[in-house]
């Protein structure tokens, strides 16, 4: 089965064609990703109307690319498939309304996926089968816990109360001055930082329950900030890479501990890490060893599939497309999908 994906849910616009049988590892044929950081960048965040127009004008020279690297011709295309929810109305209805546009065309069905689905299911693209595991997704806008049966068959253990984890890199690094996206600049500014030198909070590490909070943790790094330099809150120099690492060590601690927690209450052997945070070297290396130490398999996506890609939403599609499930052409986005 030949299955064309598009995920718009933000600010990357992605075309990605699978190939793929059931059981099987899926082959990712094609995985076109137009970024747009660079245009968000000076606003420090993403900007909902620069986001949508960017993903009108870069949809259709993807799929093009797409199909080229593919070797595949649009006739080709047995399934059309896109991120129906959550993430940005504007975003998502561009992606959507083009698959379906192009399954009506082609007379072929359409799948609407839910963003977060594509994101569980990352770290199992490479081998095909997804076994029941402990499933935590750290992304820039989701933070959550979920206990995985089976593809479709999903419990929520816990989730954030307020801030992402990657959300909670993001406001820290606009704090320190550091750009967006802020993940990956405390992640290089953290390395030659020693992450003892400031004690940061570990909020709900020791209650019972699975959920996480990181604005106290945000508000901590402020306060830290104002008593350093009192004159203007800013980070002084020879603090900024103590502060990221300190910073990254508390978010670190709580997501292993209580995923560690949550693994161990429903009883899985497996735990799953996908989203943009999952790419943290210093987060896989902590997660590793906790792993190790329990007798717990860990499974990550390849870093391609970490942040926000088509591959994802088109093999999330695929399993859906097996149990020969299809979504009506009127079928709607929704900002607010939950799993
Ligand atoms: O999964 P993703 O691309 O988008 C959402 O669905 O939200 O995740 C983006 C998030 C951003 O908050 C970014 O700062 C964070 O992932 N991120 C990282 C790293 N790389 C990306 N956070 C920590 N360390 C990184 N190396
Ligand atoms: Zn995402």
């Amino acid at each position: 089965m030949l299955l064309l994906a598009i995920e718009s849910s933000c600010d990357e616009t992605a075309v990605a064609i699978l190939a793929g049988e059931p059981g099987q590892p899926a082959t990712v044929l094609a995985s076109e990703i137009a970024s747009q950081i660079e245009l968000h960048r000076v606003y420090g965040g993403v900007v909902p109307e620069i986001a949508s127009r960017n993903h009108s004008l870069h949809l259709r020279p993807l799929v093009e690319q797409a199909l080229t690297h593919a070797g595949a011709t649009m006739a080709q295309i047995d399934v059309f498939a896109a991120t129906s929810g959550p993430g940005l109305a504007s975003s998502l209805l561009i992606g959507a309304t083009a698959a379906k546009a192009m399954a009506a065309a082609a007379r072929k069905p359409f799948l609407a996926v839910n963003h977060l689905e594509g994101h569980l299911l990352s770290p199992f693209v490479e081998t095909g089968v997804v076994p029941p595991h402990l499933a935590l997704i750290v992304s820039g806008g989701h933070t959550l816990l979920l206990d995985v049966e089976s593809p479709g068959n999903y419990r929520k253990l816990g989730g954030t109360r307020d801030d992402a984890a990657g959300e909670a890199f993001d406001k820290v690094a606009k704090m320190l001055g550091l750009p967006y996206p802020g993940g990956p600049e405390i992640e290089r500014a953290a390395a030659t930082g020693n992450k003892e030198a400031f004690t940061f909070p570990r909020s709900m590490m020791k209650e019972p329950g699975f959920d996480f909070s990181f604005s106290g943790l945000k508000t901590a790094v402020l306060y830290t900030l104002s008593q350093r330099n009192p004159e203007s809150g800013t980070p002084l120099r020879e603090d900024l890479a103590d502060l990221c690492a300190s910073f990254q060590e508390a978010v670190i601690d709580v997501l292993v501990t209580k995923t560690l927690r949550a693994a161990r209450h429903a009883g899985r052997k497996t735990i799953a890490l996908s989203g943009g945070v999952s790419l943290n070297k210093t987060l896989r290396s902590a997660f590793e060893e906790a792993c190790r130490r329990e007798g717990i398999t860990l499974a990550t996506a390849t870093p391609g599939l970490c942040t926000d890609n088509a591959a994802m939403i088109a093999f999330a599609a695929l399993l859906h497309a097996f149990e020969g499930k299809t979504s009506p052409l009127d079928a709607d986005i929704d900002p607010n999908l939950r799993l």
